[in-house]
């Protein structure tokens, strides 16, 4: 896999991509650097697939262009196919057939010898550790392994940038964390240049070097985990009372403290980032002790990749408890593509 082109892996150029009145990508610029894990976050509907489709070449861009390890995505298509592996959102793995035929039918896809096929089958399958259930049937692998032989299958012919379209939906946290363990294994060892779509939030912080928040089409953030939180400039610290009208009066009386950065309510609870979260803890109880107002808790935490997306877009990247919804959704994708 040599690095044998100049310059980025992936270089957009206001690419963008329009469903008639919607635009679903709008005019990103994008540079990923070679050899680089980079996550694209952001909540559902926010374009993340549309973007992979287009820099795979599997969706016509409305304007804009990309180039993947040098080559145009609609001048050079054939060789930016070449180029890449991609594992989709959702499962198209044919689960009557067996985890080797899988490969294999993808192998002719490529149009790869016999004996070239058997070669690369049995290497991709050692690298997902795979190849002690590789004649069993699909069906009988649990999900994890099915994520792990498309991971396989999209190594298959050694491309330069990997695709993960949501590798992990609808995984539980264990099997997540395990196939989490196998990207950047093969990014590190076999140096392959990644680029995973996600909307869990803890894996893009703990997987990724670096990261692009997107929302309505458009990349809001860029840049390392610690970067973006850090940019923040602050702790947070939440604080609940027992009615909504104490909440309101303890916004009025902590929102002038000198280590009060940013203040905002909900309901019972109040959201405040400051500077120093450790002192100004005992500042803001010392402003509403004065004030004769209650509070229930104080809580104090490092700023999350949560944090970063409601700062740059005023909402939270996802509600709670999404996980069974995911995996509905992961069901009904699979479904639809048999
Ligand atoms: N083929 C299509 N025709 C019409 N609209 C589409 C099409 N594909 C995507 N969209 C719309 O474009 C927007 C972006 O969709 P996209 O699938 O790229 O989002 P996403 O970030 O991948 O979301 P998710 O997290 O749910 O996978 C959505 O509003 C979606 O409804
Ligand atoms: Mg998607």
């Amino acid at each position: 896999m040599g690095q044998n082109v100049t310059g980025p892996a992936i270089e957009t150029n206001d690419l963008t991509r329009k469903f008639d009145e919607l635009t679903a990508v709008d005019s990103v610029n994008l540079t990923v650097k070679q050899g680089e894990l980079f996550g694209l976050l952001g909540p559902n509907g926010a374009g993340k697939t549309t973007l992979i489709g287009m820099l795979s070449t599997m969706l016509r861009p409305t304007s804009g262009s990309a180039r993947i390890w040098g080559h145009d995505i609609i001048a050079d298509s054939t060789k930016v196919r070449q180029s890449i592996g991609v594992v989709f959102q959702g499962s198209t793995l044919d689960d009557k057939l067996t985890g080797r035929e899988n490969l294999d039918l993808h192998g002719r896809l490529y149009g790869m010898s016999k004996d070239l096929r058997r070669q690369k089958i049995q290497e991709v399958l050692e690298l997902v550790e795979l190849a002690d259930r590789a004649d069993e049937i699909v069906k009988t692998y649990s999900g994890g392994m099915m994520r792990r032989l498309e991971i396989a299958r999209g190594l298959m012919h050694r491309p330069h940038v990997l695709f993960l379209d949501e590798p992990t939906l609808g995984l539980d946290p264990q099997t997540r964390n395990h196939i989490w363990e196998y990207i950047k294994r093969l990014n590190q060892e076999e140096s392959i240049t990644m680029v995973l779509t996600t909307h869990y939030m803890e894996e893009a912080d703990s997987l990724c070097e670096r990261i692009g928040i997107i929302d309505h089409g458009s990349i809001v953030a860029l840049g390392t985990p610690a970067e973006l939180k850090s940019k923040l400039g602050g702790d947070i610290i939440t604080l609940t009372t027992a009615t909504e009208e104490k909440a309101k009066d303890v916004v009025g009386s902590c929102k002038d403290l000198k280590l009060v950065k940013d203040i905002s309510r909900s309901g019972l609870t109040i959201r405040i980032t400051a500077m120093e979260g450790e002192r100004a803890i005992p500042e803001i109880l010392n402003a509403t002790a004065a004030a004769k107002l209650e509070v229930e808790s104080v809580s104090l935490r490092k700023p999350t990749l949560d944090d970063v997306f409601l700062y740059h877009t005023g909402r939270a990247i996802r509600e709670s408890s999404v996980d069974e919804t995911d995996r509905i959704r992961y069901k009904m994708q699979t479904h639809r593509r048999r």
